[in-house]
């Protein structure tokens, strides 16, 4: 977690660099700080809290250094205080950090560096790392003109776990060395001025031309150019690559809320990200992947990894890739997976989804897999992501950036991409040639029902006014159902602090039922005609003990019965929660508003988990 913003160029930096920070508080807001080169030698400012409190410090304006470096913060080690805020400087004050990820052996290196005179003043693990800089630097005798980049390099060797760094040094006024390990990075290239950042979206107004950094490459940046080294020092080429999102897109565009914004640009995402990879009389397109029959019947078994809403996607596909395909399909969450010795080897196929593509164990779990002889398809929102560089293959969604921190647009588009892909293996086998046939029809119909169930947002606004003081409040669902029962109420807990729960319907009676009692909510979800009468009979059981019902359904229920009911248009089972989830993700939303919290970052969580 954390985010870092890096200018070099001609311009104050510390505004740029703030407005870099406030695009990326979503991966973190326990602190902000920055730190520009000045004509008197580095500076660093810095505070507990929001970046606005940064921004309000005395004196942030008359910093004219052109060249700077700044953070956002997510806490791991030690609290959120001024002291342990970033950027760290070393005891000489010659070197200043930025740090996103988490240094593994720092109790070590830190025993090291007292040793050998050095003084700590947080309790941050990334303190050591302007001092083991400036412990290199010193004993290089060399006057060399890499002598900077040097001892940034044998610093990095020593530290074990994930970084993202971007290092200035008051001897180097002209230079930024940045580099990365398992944590995101990426260096914008503007015109006579470099960029740097954790995301693309927080550069975006600056400029579409990207570097983008593999594990351990260090990058010696000087406002009119970039210089690339691999772990040995030598040079290396890169070529930028152009991100064709509109900068807009990372903007509020008149909407209250990023969440809200991007809870209605779910039509636009899921057009996209349906894209060219389906006609209605002719194959799924899977350019990427290329495989074969022959591939596919060697499969034993698919995993699909993820964490958080991601997963969520996953279950839902689960439905589709069994159906259609006849593969055994198992859903694990990445943090899980990773340390319970899977079943897995060279006939298996994994896939990895990633809003971000810097989930920290998404990523590690990927990597197992790849060790232990799997094919990896990495699903991700992000082009060249990280977890998109570590995969054999890689497809993406079109959601545009997510700046929520409770994921929306993209779990929707996650959903719709599996289903794509579950029916190019089923076309490839030659299997399920009937469902598929009307399943395209209704996937290519999606944006439109979409718009539709975006209607219903008033009637939904009311009903959360009457229940936003609740402190309990459960979700049912039975089948597919149930997948978007588990998201709707992981929606509700992230940004409205409810207690919200989520059970299969027919579980109900079996421990969860003592939990009701008069005038709680209970939210159903039917859309599945198999199992209406069942989950409606489940309601019931809640109802004759109290109970206040929200329904959503595309099924022919009796209304009368349930407090308020929420049609949404009908659509095949396999692609239902798309629909079904937008009134619950709305539902969160307003009541998140009527309880007077930030909807778009709520507290404790952050948008992108790149620690493990
Ligand atoms: C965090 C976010 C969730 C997200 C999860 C996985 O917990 O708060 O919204 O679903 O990470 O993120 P990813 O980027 O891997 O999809």
């Amino acid at each position: 977690m954390c985010g870092i913003v890096g200018y070099i160029g001609t311009k104050k930096a510390s505004p740029i660099l703030i407005n870099g920070l406030i695009r990326l508080e979503y991966r973190g807001y326990d602190s902000a700080g920055i730190s520009t080169i000045e004509k008197d030698g580095l500076s660093i400012m810095k505070d507990k809290g929001r970046v606005n409190n940064l921004y309000n410090l005395p004196g942030i304006d008359d910093l004219e250094g052109t060249i700077g470096i700044a953070h956002t913060r997510w806490a791991t080690h030690g609290k959120p205080s001024k002291e342990n805020s970033h950027p760290h400087m070393d005891n000489s004050k010659a070197f200043s950090v930025v740090h996103n990820g988490i240094i593994e052996n720092y109790n070590e290196l830190k025993k090291f560096l007292t040793d050998n005179g050095y003084t700590f003043y947080s309790q941050t693990d990334t303190e050591v790392i302007p001092n083991l800089i400036h412990y290199y630097y010193e004993k290089d005798n060399t006057n060399d003109d890499n002598k900077f980049l040097k001892a940034v390099k044998n610093a990095c060797l020593d530290l074990k776990g994930s970084f993202a760094l971007e290092v200035i040094c008051k001897d180097f006024p002209e230079n930024m060395i940045v580099v990365r390990k398992d944590s995101p990075l990426v260096i914008g290239k503007g015109n006579g001025e470099n960029y740097v950042s954790s995301d693309i979206p927080a550069i975006l107004s600056f400029t579409k031309d990207f570097y983008l950094l593999n594990d351990l490459e260090f990058v010696i940046l000087s406002k009119n150019d970039a210089k690339f080294y691999d772990k040995d020092l030598n040079m290396i080429e890169k070529e930028t690559k152009t991100i064709e999102w509109n900068a807009s897109s990372a903007e509020k565009d008149g909407f209250e809320d990023f969440m809200l914004k991007e809870i209605y640009e779910q039509p636009t995402a899921i057009r996209e990200t349906i894209g060219s990879k389906l006609n209605e009389n002719s194959k799924c397109e899977f350019d990427e992947l290329n495989f074969t029959k022959e591939y596919l019947n060697s499969i034993n078994k698919i995993y699909i990894i993820a964490c958080g809403t991601a997963m969520h996607a996953g279950l839902v596909a689960k439905n589709v890739m069994e159906k259609l395909c006849k593969i055994q399909t198992e859903v694990d969450i990445a943090s899980e997976f990773r340390y319970r010795e899977p079943l897995v080897d060279k006939n298996t196929l994994s896939i990895f989804i990633s809003q971000s593509g810097e989930t920290a164990d998404t990523i590690a779990a990927l990597k197992l897999c790849k060790e232990k002889g799997a094919k990896t398809i990495a699903i991700s929102n992000v082009i060249g992501s990280s977890i998109t560089r570590e995969a054999h293959y890689s497809i993406y969604t079109h959601a545009g950036p997510e700046i929520a921190v409770a994921s929306t647009k993209a779990y929707t588009s996650q959903v719709v991409l599996l289903t794509l892909l579950a029916i190019y293996f089923a076309e490839i086998l030659g299997n399920s040639k009937d469902i598929i046939e009307n399943l395209k029809k209704d996937i290519l119909d999606l944006p439109k029902k979409v718009d539709e169930t975006l209607k219903d947002s008033e009637i939904i606004k009311n009903f959360a006014k009457k229940v936003y003081q609740e402190h309990d409040i459960f979700f049912l669902g039975r089948g597919i159902d149930e997948t978007v029962a588990r998201e709707s109420a992981l929606k509700l807990k992230e940004i409205s602090y409810i207690h919200a729960d989520s059970y299969p319907a027919g579980e109900l009676k079996h421990g969860p039922i003592a939990l009701i009692e008069k005038d709680i909510t209970v939210i159903g979800i039917m859309t599945d005609p198999k199992l209406v009468d069942k989950t409606v009979s489940n309601i019931q059981e809640v109802i004759s003990r109290g109970a206040k019902t929200l329904i959503v359904t595309n099924q022919k229920i009796d209304s009368k019965m349930f407090d308020l009911v929420i049609k949404i248009p009908e659509t095949n089972a396999f692609i239902s929660p798309i629909l079904s989830v937008i009134p619950l993700q709305l539902f969160a939303y307003y009541i998140s508003k009527e309880k007077g919290l930030d909807v778009d970052k709520p507290r404790n969580l952050a948008k992108s988990v790149t620690v493990e």
